[in-house]
């Protein structure tokens, strides 16, 4: 029986991700900070308790020798400052949960010697393409992750002799809480924008049995859920002209913010 781990098993996407691998018959390793995660049997078959922080959780994590593992954990500014400044903790809980532990775990991965192989796939999110002052902590570290996959994945798939392959899937908006925390610093005209999207977005099922179609084709290294053509101007526009990115970051939060 193939064992895959997925963080983050408590969530949106990783309570669908797991109910879909037990459908198929996977032993599911479902990995959350707290130890009362409800699903026993419905979205894991068993848990992995652990904070995700250090170097000795990564370690842990990858002694549970999967055939899988899906870094899928990830945090969104839920609650934000006066005048919609981040606020410190949540900028150093965010940035360890959506770029430097899972950093760290596929450096481990890499540091190890392999008998069977071992797949890593990351969550990203198509937030990765622009900064954003919207939600500026979570797409700093989606760049962030997508930069590390992209540059370090070569390396540890040469050094382990294709045993540790670093895949990234970047889904786009799912229904459920994460996708609504943008709003907290948009102005009235913001929010219908955000609201249209979410309204239109898919359930988390849906985008869980499409990754895994992904993941099984095994073909990509990098994986996108229907990016907008909004997103991909921002993108185009932030990797050609950073200075004018920036001008249009400033006048998006003059116009689309509470503050501006
Ligand atoms: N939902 C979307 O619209 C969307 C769009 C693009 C990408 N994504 C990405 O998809 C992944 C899953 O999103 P989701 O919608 O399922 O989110 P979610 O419902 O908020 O679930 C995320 C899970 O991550 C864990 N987590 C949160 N903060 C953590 C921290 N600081 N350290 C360790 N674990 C932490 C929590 O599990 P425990 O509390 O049990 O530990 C939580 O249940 C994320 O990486 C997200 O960025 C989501």
């Amino acid at each position: 029986m193939k064992t895959v781990t997925i963080t983050g098993i408590s969530g949106t996407l990783g309570k669908a991700l797991g109910k879909e691998y037990l459908r198929k018959g996977w032993h599911v390793i479902g990995v959350s900070r707290r130890d009362d995660v409800e699903g026993k049997g419905e979205s894991y078959s068993e848990l992995h308790v652990s904070d995700q922080e250090s170097v000795e959780d990564a370690k842990q994590l990858l002694d549970l020798n999967s055939d899988l593992l899906i870094l899928n954990a990830g945090q969104i500014e839920t609650e934000i400052g006066e005048k919609g400044l981040p606020l410190t903790e949540m900028v150093e809980s965010m940035n360890r949960v959506n770029y430097t532990w899972p950093a760290v775990v596929a450096t481990e991965a890499g540091n190890r010697t392999w008998k069977n192989s071992l797949e890593i796939i990351a969550i990203g999110s198509i937030a990765d393409g622009a900064p954003s002052p919207f939600g500026p902590v979570y797409h700093a570290g989606k760049i962030a992750i997508h930069y590390f996959w992209l540059g370090v994945g070569p390396i540890i798939y040469y050094a382990t002799e294709g045993k540790v392959k670093m895949r990234l899937y970047r889904p786009g908006a799912i229904k459920g809480p994460l996708a609504w925390a943008p709003i907290n610093r948009l102005n009235e005209k913001g929010y219908k924008i955000r609201k249209k999207r979410v309204d239109g977005a898919p359930e988390a099922d849906r985008v869980a049995r499409d990754i895994i179609k992904w993941i099984e084709r095994g073909k990509g290294w990098v994986g996108t859920w229907d990016e907008p053509i909004s997103f991909k101007i921002f993108k185009y526009l932030h990797a050609l002209f950073p200075n004018l990115s920036y001008k249009v970051q400033m006048l998006g939060w003059r116009k689309g913010s509470k503050w501006g």
